[in-house]
């Protein structure tokens, strides 16, 4: 495992949104009355049910955070196979060590950092029969979603006799009613700069038009999206200033509490100027 020399931008600050042994970091599902760790775990079991996670889904699962969604497939929806691929060093040597500890040692060895650029190359992927690819919250930050999105084709392709074979994402996308030059230069910059500083390339920000088109082109059919916007972008800001005081508290720098602010600030304006949605997407792999 390597080291993290330098500050990685995914880490373990999420910690302190977090109650319980937490480690989610995901932007939520908002019920009402719900923390953040409640909210993240409902966006996870959304995915879930978008893809029919089941006893018998063999799972990859990028960009899996700290490991609170593997602990979830594991434990509630006893999915039978599960590997996963993180870039945060420090985030899988913990996911790495939550896993152990709870006794899912198969699963802990089956973790591994890499970027999901890289996905293709792996042999051992191709092996394991992966008959679902989830990815929550996170193929927004990926180099090429594009990418991500046909090397899963061919892995979920390359899986022997199962009739379900299923990608899914929680997603950020490009609402239509900013698409082209709907939106004013000055709200395109804001944009661009907002996601230059959250690392995630512009590329990847696409109308769901768009997205759907990428996942037929790569060979997906039976592509199913629910719009969850009203459910993600003011609730995690609502939530976050309901609790300033005690974040600013565990987050001891202030640098660490304007990170969340930032975020929550520039999601509140995404969404109310109909610049991002905020969406649940699964695609098929006929046999
Ligand atoms: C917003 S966090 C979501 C974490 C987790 N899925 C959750 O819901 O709590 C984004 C995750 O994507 C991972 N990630 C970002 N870029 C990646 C890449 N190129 N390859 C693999 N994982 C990546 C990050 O390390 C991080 O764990």
């Amino acid at each position: 495992m390597k080291q993290a020399l330098i500050p990685e931008f995914y880490d373990l600050s999420e910690r302190i949104l977090n109650s319980g042994d937490g480690y989610w970091g995901n932007l939520g599902y908002w019920q009402p009355g719900n923390d953040y760790s409640m909210a993240c775990e409902g966006l996870a079991r959304q995915l879930a049910a978008a893809v029919d996670l089941n006893p018998d889904s063999r799972v990859l699962d990028a960009g899996f955070g700290c490991g609170d969604q593997l602990l979830l497939w594991l434990r509630d929806y006893h999915i039978e196979y599960l590997c996963g691929i993180n870039y945060s060093i420090s985030q899988t040597e913990l996911a790495q060590q939550r896993l152990s500890h709870a006794g899912y040692h198969d699963a802990a060895n089956n973790i591994h950092q890499s970027d999901v650029t890289v996905l293709s190359e792996s042999t051992e992927v191709t092996t394991k029969n992966i008959n679902t690819v989830l990815a929550l919250d996170c193929a927004y930050h990926f180099p090429s979603r594009k990418k991500f999105i046909n090397d899963s084709y061919k892995i979920l392709k390359h899986a022997s006799n199962d009739d379900n074979k299923t990608i899914g994402f929680t997603d950020i996308i490009l609402a239509e009613t900013a698409a082209g030059n709907k939106i004013s230069w000055e709200k395109r910059l804001f944009l661009n700069i907002m996601l230059r500083l959250s690392q995630i390339p512009q590329h990847n920000i696409m109308t769901l038009s768009e997205y759907e088109n990428q996942l037929k082109q790569a060979g997906f059919e039976h592509v199913v999206s629910q719009d969850i916007s009203d459910q993600v972008f003011l609730p995690f800001g609502h939530w976050l200033n309901s609790q300033e005081d005690s974040i600013k508290k565990a987050a001891g720098k202030r640098s660490v509490w304007l990170k969340y602010k930032i975020t929550t600030v520039f999601l509140a304006w995404a969404y109310k100027n109909q610049v991002l949605r905020y969406v649940i997407v699964s695609a098929a792999v006929e046999s």
